[in-house]
């Protein structure tokens, strides 16, 4: 066969079957995620049995939910827990069990999940110490409203400000406490480091309550 580039048949051709190739695969990572999350795929347990069947995560074993977060926000965590950055018992050994494409893949399955509109829990009173530190922050303390930039609601920014509406409580103050003691990483531009190590104890239970009461929304 002629393979010269300049033939124009022989670079269609070439074109159109790359082009099939790249939806073939990009079709068979959102199906390899799925069955990532159903388990039986490496050694790997079933992500869904601590994430919930639609990723919703299960609030009151503070399991957190993935559904709509932003894959390559869900990578960095899968590759922070792996290498032990981020510390976790449960999630190391599962993160370790994935390849870097699986990591990838399982990622995308999860962002592509719709979000489930279930309010979480009761609505704290509009003017707690949570609200005013999520809708206004404290600026005399250099310290930004969190809204600011996880969005109106906590309902999360792009792919890589996540949503805190609806996570539960005890897993957002567990991450505020990780980031005051160093036992997850600064993140993008050590944003939340700063902002975890200006928060009280009681604030971070405050303001774990607040958004764990608000509803998960899907803006995309
Ligand atoms: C035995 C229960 C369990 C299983 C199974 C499990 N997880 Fe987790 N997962 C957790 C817990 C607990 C946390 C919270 C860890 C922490 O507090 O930092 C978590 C956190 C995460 C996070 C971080 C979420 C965020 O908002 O930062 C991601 C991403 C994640 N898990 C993905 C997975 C994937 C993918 C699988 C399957 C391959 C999986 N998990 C299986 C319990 C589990
Ligand atoms: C200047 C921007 C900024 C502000 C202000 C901010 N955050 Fe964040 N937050 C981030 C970024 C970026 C991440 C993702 C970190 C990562 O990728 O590791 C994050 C992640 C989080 C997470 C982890 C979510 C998860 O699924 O694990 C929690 C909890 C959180 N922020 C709470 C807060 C609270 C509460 C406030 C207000 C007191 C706040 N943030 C203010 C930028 C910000």
């Amino acid at each position: 066969m002629n393979t010269t580039p300049e033939c124009p048949t022989v670079t269609t051709r070439w074109r159109v079957f790359s082009l099939g190739l790249g939806l073939m695969l990009s079709a068979s990572s959102h199906a390899n995620g799925a069955a990532i999350a159903q388990g039986g795929v490496g050694a790997a347990p079933a992500c869904q049995t601590c994430h919930g069947t639609a990723g919703e995560g299960i609030a009151q074993a503070g399991f957190p939910r993935l559904a709509g977060l932003g894959a390559p926000y869900m990578q960095r965590q899968l590759t922070a827990f792996a290498d032990g950055s981020r510390v976790s018992d449960v999630m190391m050994p599962i993160a370790k069990a994935l390849s870097a494409a699986q990591r990838v893949e399982v990622s995308e399955h999860y962002a592509a999940l719709p979000v489930s509109a279930a309010p979480a829990a009761a609505t704290p009173a509009p003017a707690s110490v949570g609200s005013v530190l999520a809708t206004r922050g404290r600026w005399a303390d250099q310290l930004p409203a969190c809204e600011q930039c996880h969005g109106p609601g906590g309902r999360g920014v792009g792919p890589d400000f996540p949503p805190l509406a609806g996570q539960s409580a005890t897993y957002l103050a567990n991450q505020l406490k990780a980031w005051k003691t160093g036992a997850r990483p600064p993140g993008p531009m050590g944003l939340m480091a700063v902002v975890a190590k200006k928060l009280s104890e009681a604030e971070v239970l405050a303001i774990a309550e607040h958004y764990a009461a608000l509803p998960a929304k899907d803006d995309r």
